[in-house]
């Protein structure tokens, strides 16, 4: 069925390391946030790789990238797969850029053995995957899928004050055709894990079945500002040390609701930013995460009954706003059992995603799944993120065996 096709590893591992140095940082991993001059370089080398592959590439009104080969029933809806191409601010070589490049290895191979599938195939690059520069994260996926609107998307802004809208344009990105009017058959995104399992258990490949819930949520901790070497402490209203004690909720908040419960806080600014200046404002990014959409809803509740603690206990304004809300996503069967049969003949197991993907929200449009492969010691969202060439290939191999189940 699947014609004995074999992907080049070698072929796949070169463009993983040529794509590297856009964005390139010392410690070997790789700053490239969405609409940067580094995506812009990224995009580029991907238009060209893809035009040269013979595919007809086009974009969307919010920068989502589609390269399309053509099938026997040029009526049939394509089967797609990809991922983004944007990094973390020291992201790694592997997140999101593994799924784009397996994807495009998957299409030089065809092309080799001259093979034409009865659907069409459209690779994807979904925009601002990340969430790190613009809030928030899968956030092009999900303008695709209508879960979002582009609206505000477009006028979102970065911490310098910079526009979507305006940046997308600067580098070249903001496409004329209608978002979400292409609609596919099926899609498969294929992703390092970023977790531990599959490398502890020594076992190749994740056949993902699901993702858990996302919780995102914003605020501002209003104290005084005041002179370090002359305020009492008792007569301190200082944001700093209310943010201590709202992380430290945080993490309580995720324990309680352990183990599959998580919480952080990624990103703070203390103002006005000097040693000898009591902080009187403190702002900060959190999220919270659980495959039960009742349990997150339960860390959300808790959550509130904590800050007003806080708020209260300390003599501070603790003001919070939901940013993101996304629900445990459940994949297809039918694609998830494609990829089981895509995958036997490698170690595997069925699990459910840690980490969001442009596939939870696809998959409100399309049959989806997802293929994880190991990655070391289970580290992303770190330059040292690591994948073996070995493993990139046999992500990339069932990719392509699964895509031909899907497409005959
Ligand atoms: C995306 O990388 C996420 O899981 O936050
Ligand atoms: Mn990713
Ligand atoms: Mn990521």
């Amino acid at each position: 069925m699947t014609q004995n096709l074999r992907i080049d590893g070698e072929r796949l591992w070169g463009s993983l390391m040529e794509t590297a140095a856009f964005g390139a940082l010392p410690k070997g991993g790789i700053r490239r946030l969405a609409l940067s001059d580094e995506d812009k370089m990224v995009r580029d080398w991907f238009r060209a790789a893809c035009e040269d592959a013979g595919l007809t590439v086009t974009v969307d009104g919010v920068g989502n990238m589609f390269a399309t080969r053509p099938g026997t029933r040029p009526d049939a809806a394509a089967v797609a797969f990809g991922s983004h191409l944007d990094t973390q601010p020291a992201g790694g070589k592997f997140d999101g850029i593994l799924g784009v490049l397996a994807g495009l290895e998957a299409i030089r191979t065809l092309n080799d053995a001259g093979y034409v599938t009865e659907h069409p195939l459209t690779l994807a690059n979904f925009t601002n995957e990340e969430g790190a520069r613009f809030s928030p994260a899968m956030m092009c996926s999900g303008v695709y899928s209508r879960d979002l609107e582009a609206a505000p998307v477009l006028a979102s802004i970065d911490n310098e004050g910079r526009t979507f809208g305006e940046e997308l344009a600067r580098i070249g990105y903001a496409g004329d055709e209608e978002i979400g009017a292409r609609r596919f058959h099926a899609f498969v995104e294929l992703h390092i894990e970023q977790g531990p399992l599959l490398e502890a258990a020594e076992e190749t490949i994740g056949i993902v079945t699901g993702g858990q819930g996302l919780l995102w949520f914003d605020g501002t901790i209003t104290g005084q500002d005041s002179h370090a070497g002359t305020t009492p402490m008792t007569l301190r209203r200082d944001a700093m040390t209310a943010l201590a004690a709202v992380a430290l909720a945080v993490e309580d908040v995720a324990r309680q609701h352990g183990p599959a419960g998580v919480g952080t806080i990624g990103e703070v600014h203390v103002l006005p930013g000097s040693r000898n200046t009591i902080p009187g404002t403190a702002t900060f990014k959190a999220e919270f995460r659980h495959p039960d959409n009742d349990a997150l809803g339960a860390m959300e509740t808790m959550m509130a009954a904590r800050i007003a603690a806080i708020a209260a206990e300390r003599g501070v304004g603790i003001e919070t706003r939901r940013s993101f809300r996304k629900d445990p996503t459940v994949f297809d069967p039918m694609v998830v059992d494609a990829i089981a049969a895509a995958a036997k003949d490698f170690p595997h197991r069925r699990m459910i995603s840690g980490a969001g993907h442009d596939a939870f929200y696809v998959a409100s449009t399309c049959p989806t799944a997802m293929i994880f492969v190991p990655c070391k010691d289970g580290i992303s969202h770190n330059e040292l993120e690591s994948a073996t060439p070995a493993d990139c290939a046999a992500g990339a191999q069932v990719l392509l065996d699964t895509v031909l189940r899907l497409a005959r």
